[in-house]
């Protein structure tokens, strides 16, 4: 057999085939896809554990507690506040007391130490950012953080530029920028 002829045959071997090609292409691809946004991505975009896990569903969606009763000083400081373990005490010495979660609570309030919580936010080291300003124009939570009141573990968050200014040029804020808000 001569090249040509054997590559013929090849060829039309490949042409009948073509379907089942494809669509072993397809089913790779699809479960590539599958694989990656199923385990890739969420492990990307997921908070780091926390020390007891603690769920914003529970608390800020079912029991419908609100933010700031946590959060105390989002609208009075530059930092919102993680709040103290006292404050969990407040309910739990009464709620769910025994659940072994909340004697964590115990442990860290009975030998003075603070819950070392992970932070999940992150926001480039050289942008200054106060919340105040926010809050008093009535930007919503959920406007930066998203539906925290639906996640159990919430989703690390990385805030960049882009995001700040699209915003401010929306509502029409201050971008004389960055002057005011890089250091
Ligand atoms: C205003 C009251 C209140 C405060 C404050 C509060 N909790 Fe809760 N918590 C609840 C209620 C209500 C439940 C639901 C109990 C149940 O399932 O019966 C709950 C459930 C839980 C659970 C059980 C696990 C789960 O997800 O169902 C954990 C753990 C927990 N809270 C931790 C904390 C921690 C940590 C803090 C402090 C940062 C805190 N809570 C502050 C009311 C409160
Ligand atoms: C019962 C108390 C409680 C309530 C109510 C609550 N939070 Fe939290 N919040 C916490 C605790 C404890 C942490 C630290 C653990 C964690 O990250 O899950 C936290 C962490 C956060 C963080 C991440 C902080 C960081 O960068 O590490 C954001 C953002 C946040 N809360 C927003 C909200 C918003 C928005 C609401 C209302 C929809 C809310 N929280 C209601 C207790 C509360
Ligand atoms: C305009 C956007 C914006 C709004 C609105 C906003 N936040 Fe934030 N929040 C941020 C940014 C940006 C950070 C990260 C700041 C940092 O890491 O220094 C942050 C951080 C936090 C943290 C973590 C602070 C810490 O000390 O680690 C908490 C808690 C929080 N926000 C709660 C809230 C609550 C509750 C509300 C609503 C009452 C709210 N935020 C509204 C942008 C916003
Ligand atoms: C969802 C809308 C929104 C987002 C997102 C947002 N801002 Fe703002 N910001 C505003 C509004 C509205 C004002 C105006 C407040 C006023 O007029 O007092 C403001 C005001 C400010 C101010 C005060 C300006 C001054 O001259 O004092 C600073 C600083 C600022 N924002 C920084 C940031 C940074 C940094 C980010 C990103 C991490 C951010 N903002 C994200 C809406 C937003």
């Amino acid at each position: 057999m001569d090249i040509p002829t054997t590559l013929k045959n090849i060829g039309a071997g490949a042409s009948e085939n073509r379907a089942t090609i494809a669509l072993t292409f397809l089913s790779v691809a699809l479960t590539a896809a599958f694989l990656y946004l199923f385990y890739v991505r969420p492990a990307a975009s997921l908070g780091p554990e926390q020390p007891i896990p603690f769920s914003h569903r529970v608390h800020a969606g079912d029991k419908a507690i609100a933010c700031q009763f946590c959060h105390s000083y989002v609208g009075r400081s530059a930092f919102p506040g993680i709040p103290p373990v006292e404050k969990c005490l407040y309910c739990h010495n009464y709620i769910i007391a025994g659940h072994p979660e909340i004697q964590k609570e115990h442990q860290y309030f009975n030998t003075n130490t603070p819950t070392p919580w992970a932070k999940v936010t992150y926001l480039p080291e050289h942008v200054f950012f106060k919340h105040i300003r926010h809050i008093k124009k009535d930007v919503a939570c959920a406007e930066c953080h998203g539906a925290v009141e639906r996640a159990d573990r919430l989703d690390r968050r990385v805030f960049l530029m882009g995001f700040c200014i699209d915003c401010h040029q929306r509502r029409q804020a201050p971008i004389g920028c960055w002057l005011s808000c890089h250091n």
